[in-house]
């Protein structure tokens, strides 16, 4: 695929895609390969909303990641498998071998009774396998819902329930580190709470495929459950690509936000096919020949998805697909890897960033890196501090970071560095990539012009990534995105705009924490907590974290006193991870007798946070109150429990 080769084709390329943004696309999507040519570039309405790229074109995704590169790439290793345990052996797939374990597990799929349009959720952990599944499903049409190993049973019932999936994905067990973690009980605990199967058809049944990835002992009821390798033995390895309309569902991936419970975002095949492999190629810049590239994002993840499945596959790259976490068995494991597999491109998280800060640089003794060309960040603002370790230690000051700024609804990365071509800023995400226009609204919704300025991150025009809805609720989908900012899409992040145009994200500014890179709304954790019988009413709020970039302060009302606290924090914890999963757990809980809320009932968290931040000087005006004074003594509290910790 053609790349941008300086800074001044840069803003060239990037006047173009704002004056023609339809030949722009054009081009980029005649790069793939198309059953039929599209009748229609785009069709859009922000009002409604509406959006079509390639309406009339008929593609496959899958065909595009593996068969269209057999002739040359055929021999060429499409996956490395870097297990969790170092002593395990890594497994190479070629470009060929992953061609046939996809169409064998897509006849699989359709053995079991799965068709085109039937939603799949993938619950599986970080093998080969997971990425399998999701190409099989594109292959044939199905739509997969991968949810994230780290969700709790409950979690991922919810999710099975609200789109309806008639097939779960999963595995009997996965190491991550030292810890082992049961994903085939947890799937019979969901299994057994699926209680609003949405599609008529299916009436209550699902059936599952179970990996065998460690053969821990599992229970399998008959009827339902399947072992992947048994499926396998009478499956064919022909299997022909569906063509799918551009516009038909590719994947729904759900995902928190200020209110309610997380939202299915629906993608679609053509525009996401060719946003994902255009962004990878122009963001990342792989060279040509064979470059590895390691993305350490979960498959669970829009990451996992755009950026270490279907990106390096549409581009003909390896992928590497690592099981492990950062700092297990030791904290130079991530770098015993870029050294082992020569990986050129690496993709991680601030959150790991600064953890493998923390722990010093004597673990870089011995390591070489010197395959690295390219790095990258992503998930939450990466501080200036990390952004230089990162820089100095990982890329020996000589790789550029390409600091990318995207959404789960943007399908990729929108506002990056385009590495080698982009002057970096630390700590800034730099400027939209060709065929983004990306603007600043005020609160009165007007658009601010010029630099030097801080206002509210919208997107004026469409591009072909864009998720195009929240599956069963187009209302709640325009509500989220659509009306806050009539005629603009509205991303839920504060930015700031410097003297030169550069773009800085400052974070949410709606009621969603990240934490290490996980968005979580406040409400979702609020009615976790809400259970536990002795707590009668929360709220919960972000507070700047060392490592995870985030922490979650709940403040709790009791309607006892508590004898002691420590328990009652131990048992809202468990209640959160069981609830939601462990990255959702409050790392600090504090009973109050009240909550500061307005004369309407309204809980005013911005006195929270400032309270959590530990930052009390200025709480603002809190004469509008119902209770001002409620003010004091959750500031006392909040100081007791954090000369405790
Ligand atoms: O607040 C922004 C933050 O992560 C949010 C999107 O979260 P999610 O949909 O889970 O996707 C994460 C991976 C793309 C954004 O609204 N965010 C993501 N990348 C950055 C970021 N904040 C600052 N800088 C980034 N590079």
């Amino acid at each position: 695929m053609k790349q941008i080769s300086d800074f001044e084709e840069y803003k060239t390329v990037y006047a173009h895609a704002i004056a023609n943004p339809e030949v722009f696309w054009e081009d980029k999507a005649a790069e793939f390969h198309w059953f039929k040519k599209w009748d229609k570039t785009l069709k859009w309405n922000f009002t409604e909303p509406s959006i079509k790229w390639f309406d009339g074109g008929y593609t496959n995704l899958c065909y595009n990641c593996i068969d269209r590169h057999l002739e040359i790439r055929g021999n060429q290793t499409a996956i490395i498998w870097e297990p969790n345990d170092p002593k395990t052996p890594s497994r190479l797939i070629t470009y060929n071998e992953l061609h046939k374990e996809v169409c064998c597990f897509a006849n699989v799929l359709k053995d079991v009774g799965v068709k085109k349009g039937d939603r799949v959720c993938i619950y599986m952990p970080m093998v080969p396998e997971g990425a399998i599944a999701m190409l099989a499903c594109a292959r044939i049409g199905a739509i997969h819902n991968v949810v994230f190993g780290g969700f709790s049973a409950k979690s991922l019932a919810d999710r099975i329930n609200d789109c309806g999936c008639t097939l779960l994905i999963t595995a009997d067990a996965v190491f991550r580190g030292d810890k082992k973690i049961e994903l085939k009980q947890i799937a019979d605990e969901a299994m057994a709470d699926l209680t609003v199967i949405s599609s008529p058809q299916q009436n209550g049944a699902i059936k599952a495929i179970v990996f065998n990835n460690r053969n821990e002992p599992v229970t399998m009821q008959a009827g339902r459950d399947f072992w992947w390798h048994e499926l396998l033995e009478t499956a064919s390895s022909d299997c022909l690509a569906e063509p799918m309309e551009a516009e038909d569902p590719l994947f729904i991936l759900y995902t928190s936000g200020s209110t309610g419970k997380p939202k299915g975002v629906l993608h679609t095949t053509g525009g996401y096919m060719v946003y994902a492999g255009y962004t990878f190629n122009e963001v990342f810049r792989p060279q040509s020949g064979h470059e590895i590239f390691w993305c350490t994002a979960d498959i669970g993840w829009i990451t996992g998805h755009s950026y270490l499945v279907y990106g390096p596959l549409l581009n003909g790259v390896t992928t590497v697909l690592f099981e492990g976490i950062p700092n297990w068995p030791d904290p130079g494991r991530f770098w015993e890897v870029v050294d082992k597999h020569q990986v050129n491109i690496f993709y991680t998280a601030p959150t790991a960033i600064r953890a493998l800060e923390a722990q010093g640089t004597k673990w870089f003794e011995g390591k070489k890196l010197d395959s690295l060309r390219v790095l990258g960040s992503v998930g939450e603002p990466i501080n200036e501090e990390a952004w230089e370790w990162y820089h100095k230690n990982v890329g020996k000051g000589n790789c550029p970071i390409v600091d990318t700024w995207w959404q789960t609804e943007t399908g990729g990365i929108l506002i990056s560095p385009l590495a080698g071509i982009t002057p970096l800023k630390p700590a800034y995400a730099t400027l939209p990539i060709p065929g983004v226009q990306a603007v600043l609204l005020n609160e009165r919704g007007e658009e601010i012009s010029g630099n030097n300025v801080e206002g509210n991150l919208c997107m004026k025009f469409p591009w072909p990534g864009m998720a195009r809805t929240v599956y069963g609720d187009h209302e709640r989908f325009k509500n989220i995105y659509y009306s806050t900012y009539p005629g603009y899409y509205f991303t839920g992040d504060g930015c700031k705009r410097d003297a030169d145009g550069y773009y800085r994200i400052t974070g949410r500014v709606d009621d969603v924490i990240n934490v290490s890179g996980h968005r979580i709304g406040t409400g979702e954790i609020e009615d976790a907590l809400n259970e536990h019988p002795a707590i009668v009413e929360s709220a919960v709020v972000g507070f700047p974290h060392d490592i995870k970039g985030q922490g979650i302060f709940a403040f709790v009302i009791c309607n006892a006193k508590i004898d002691n606290a420590s328990i009652l924090t131990t048992e809202a914890q468990k209640l959160v991870f069981e609830k939601i999963g462990a990255f959702a757990r409050p790392d600090r809980i504090v009973v109050v007798p009240g909550l500061p809320k307005t004369r309407s009932g309204k809980i005013m968290r911005r006195i929270l946070r400032k309270i959590a931040e530990g930052d009390t000087s200025n709480l603002g005006d809190t004469t509008t109150l119902l209770d001002p004074s409620i003010v004091d003594i959750i500031k006392h509290k909040a100081a007791e429990l954090s000369e405790t910790l």
